[in-house]
């Protein structure tokens, strides 16, 4: 029966195009097409589609082929539902009805359901393979495993492929995997090497889809093909931002076992997203076929990309995600899953080429529009007084339109008022009548616009590459694992961070709108809706900044920006109130990171700060040169003192260097920074002392069992820290504690436990020397963020 089947075909699908030339075009014969997990969703939706349509294409090539739907039921109960599948597939408009389901019928016939879950269903497969081969006569061409299952079952059942299921006589084995590679650097690291130990490289097939989009995969020729137009301008000179954005409409309902556990950084960005940015930053390669060199100028770009740390990312999840949770997980109604949901990335490539292009990545479930796209956006040196309509005064973009939003079909569009682009013969074709429609801006009219002749579903696409050996657009070891490389930090460094929650749709508003900050990336709008349960059950309502008590002292407490916000805020009244009673600010500063954002919300945003009638001090400083990185003062001078107007007379750094050496008691420093404080310092007490807290509880330099912390004669001492550099100077607790105000800054998942511990410590200022803060007849106010607070 077989034989007549393959003459049938072979007269059926003698107009056919063969397509290229290929592994498997190369040794014609039998091919065994295998989906393990053939009666799963993406199997369903595109994987029987695609082998239908490669069935179709390929026969006239001289190949037969058996198809198999694998998984874990038996087969009584799996067959009927893998032909429900079967038959939903369809053929291309130019097949006609009659011959499409004479199709049909062959393919359904060739194909079969096979339960493949111990070593012995796949013994028996081969066994099958091999009688079928030997009854038909036929020479064995391959055969193509595609594993559409969860990732944790690719090394057994590559290992099982290996061990019982390889084809022999020099016929190719080829496996495909889909993402998730793992779900950090080291897991994929642990997966590809397991793999390794079944199958060779070359055997091994990483499906991304979205290098199987015409237009993705459209990118790197388009940018040969108009090399001439797009060398002198594809640089920092004239680019002002790259984006790189994936709008969904859908939730993740159904899939939330998977989703909860990678979220839309791994499940979008660190692959498609990836893949994409690459395609847009490498250097072209020369041949672009050569997958060697098409890797070797992604690894570049890999490497030159600028690491990725919590801000440069903002992360959002819409509301009803928490109960989807608690339901497909079977969690009970306290449960939070901190998983996002939507996020964006702000990437900078550290080359000469692209310094300083910001590049724009964002995905979301749940927004208000499905759609696509890359978009260049050119810099505009022109300013148009009048006629903003004339070409030359409208936005400078190409966009790639991978589908969906507005315009539907895939294409590239190109400003009128760049250049007019080449076109990839024989694929593409330029469109010239436009639906009335914008895409990103500007009418479609203002743009040249290409689209493919012929679209093609991207896993089909892909599993005729597969078919021919064309490896190029797939995800090789090393591409991989240089992406996580660069994602790894990110998602370890968001880990315990809440996200920001939407409620999804047109009602998101301006809530997820971005901001970019030189190399930062936050969320336009500051108000943060955190609904109460989000927050432990500590809070009634919706709110940005609480206020309670933490050791008996007033607290304020907020996510991080706000927080930061505030007290600058309140910094900015004190020296206000100061300037206006005393006609001068008394301010004291800690040194440490954590001040950093205080300093940059200072420098940025308080421009009517009254820093003319403000004095800084510092509470602190390490014993080395004032020059040094290490330098409390330096750190300060590079965060605030360079980018406001204060007197240089007005600021007053600790002399820790003095006759050419470092803090040695006799030379006297502490004690000239004592007096200087006494002459201009009314009474010595400072206006405002900022303080931190160290993991050990230390504050300004006063260490646990630290013998300055009884003295509180002394204004100023010489202290030892425990960790380098160890030599410091330091206020006392006589000076902090005659302050008007002192605020404490602890911000920071990693100070949640010290947070915990000092909400429950007795006053010990020698184990504990921030418990020896007491301002004597000042104010205490304890500015603490949530991660700090409740980690
Ligand atoms: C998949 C993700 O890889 O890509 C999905 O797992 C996402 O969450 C999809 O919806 C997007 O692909 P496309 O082709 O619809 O843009």
């Amino acid at each position: 029966m077989f034989v007549t089947v393959f003459l049938l075909l072979v007269a059926l699908c003698s107009q056919m195009g063969n397509g290229d030339g290929g592994e498997g075009a190369q040794r014609p014969g039998h091919v065994s097409v295998i989906i393990v997990g053939g009666t799963g969703d993406l199997a369903k939706k595109y994987l029987w589609q695609g082998f239908f349509e490669l069935y179709v294409n390929r026969v006239s090539g001289g190949n037969t082929f058996s198809f198999y739907g694998g998984g874990l039921s038996p087969a009584e109960k799996a067959t009927p539902v893998l032909f429900e599948i079967l038959k939903a597939v369809s053929c291309s408009k130019d097949v006609s009805p009659e011959r499409c389901a004479l199709l049909k019928e062959q393919f359904l016939r060739l194909s079969q359901y096979r339960q493949l879950k111990t070593q012995e269903d796949y013994q028996d497969l081969a066994k099958h393979i091999k009688k079928q081969l030997q009854e038909e006569g036929m020479t064995e061409a391959g055969r193509l495993f595609y594993l559409s299952v969860p990732a944790f079952t690719y090394a057994d059942i590559a290992e099982k492929i290996n061990s019982s299921c390889r084809s022999a006589n020099g016929a190719w084995l080829k496996v495909v995997l889909e993402k998730p590679f793992g779900h950090d650097f080291r897991s994929a690291q642990v997966l590809a090497s397991q793999l390794g130990s079944s199958l060779k490289d070359e055997e091994m097939y990483r499906i991304d889809h979205y290098l199987g989009k015409q237009v993705v995969s459209n990118i790197l020729p388009f940018r040969i093909k108009n090399r001439k137009f797009l060398d002198p301008i594809w640089n920092k000179h004239h680019i002002e931002r790259v984006e790189i954005v994936l709008k969904e409409t859908l939730d993740v309902k159904g899939r939330i076992p998977f989703y909860d556990q990678y979220g839309v950084i791994r499940d979008v960005m660190q692959n498609h997203m990836t893949e994409v940015m690459m395609m847009l930053t490498i250097k072209p390669p020369m041949n672009v076929s050569s997958r060697e060199e098409v890797l070797q100028n992604k690894l570049q770009i890999f490497s030159s990309l600028l690491p990725l740390g919590k801000n440069q990312a903002v992360i959002g999840q819409y509301r009803a995600y928490k109960t989807e949770v608690q339901q497909e997980l079977n969690k009970t109604k306290d449960h939070v899953s901190l998983t996002p949901t939507f996020a964006a990335v702000l990437a900078h490539i550290d080359e000469a080429r692209y310094e300083g292009v910001p590049i724009l990545l964002i995905s979301g479930k749940m927004l208000d529009e499905r759609v696509g796209y890359a978009r260049v956006l050119f810099k505009s040196d022109i300013f148009c007084l009048q006629n903003h309509n004339s070409v030359h005064c409208k936005p400078k973009q190409i966009v790639f339109y991978f589908g969906h939003g507005s315009l539907k079909d895939p294409a590239i569009l190109v400003s009128k008022n760049l250049f007019k682009p080449a076109v990839t013969e024989n694929e593409w074709k330029e469109v010239t009548e436009h639906p009335d429609v914008s895409v990103l801006g500007l009418p479609i009219s203002d743009y040249y616009v290409q689209t493919p002749i012929e679209q093609r579903e991207a896993y089909a696409e892909l599993i005729s590459h597969i078919f021919a050996g064309r490896k190029n657009n797939f995800i090789s070891t090393e591409n991989l694992l240089a992406s996580w490389a660069l994602w790894t930090p990110l998602l370890s460094s968001l880990a315990s961070s809440f996200p920001r929650i939407y409620p999804g749709g047109a009602d998101n508003g301006g809530l997820l709108d971005i901001l970019l900050k030189g190399k930062d990336i936050s969320y336009n709008s500051r108000a943060v809706i955190i609904s109460p349960d989000q927050m432990g059950g500590s809070s009634t309502n919706g709110f940005q900044v609480m206020q309670g008590k933490f050791r008996s002292a007033d607290m304020v407490s907020a996510w991080a920006e706000e927080l930061v916000e505030r007290l600058a805020a309140d910094m900015q009244e004190a020296a206000e109130a100061a300037v206006r009673e005393e006609g001068v600010f008394h301010l004291a500063l800690s040194g440490g990171s954590t001040p950093l954002a205080l300093f940059h919300r200072l420098s940025q945003h308080h421009f009517s700060f009254p820093w003319r009638r403000t004095h800084v001090w510092m509470v602190d400083e390490r014993c080395v040169p004032l020059t040094e990185l290490e330098s409390n003062f330096r750190s300060l001078h590079d965060h605030l003192l360079q980018h406001v107007r204060i007197p240089y007379y007005n600021i007053h750094p600790m002399p820790v260097q003095l006759n050419q050496r470092l803090c040695v008691e006799e030379d006297g420093g502490a004690l000239m920074y004592e007096r200087e404080l006494g002459k201009s310092v009314n009474d010595t007490s400072f206006h405002f002392v900022m303080l931190g807290v160290g993991y050990d509880g230390h504050t300004a330099s006063l260490f646990p069992g630290g013998k300055a912390n009884e003295l509180n004669e002394s204004l100023v001492v010489l202290t030892e820290s425990p960790v380098k550099p160890h030599q410091r100077m330091s206020l006392t607790f006589g000076a902090i504690n005659r302050a008007r105000r002192v605020a404490l800054l602890v911000m920071g998942k990693g100070k949640h436990e010290l947070i915990t511990q000092l909400s429950r410590v007795k006053d010990n200022p020698d184990k504990w020397p921030i418990t020896a803060v007491k301002p004597v007849k000042g104010r205490l106010v304890w500015y603490i963020d949530y991660d700090a607070l409740i980690g």
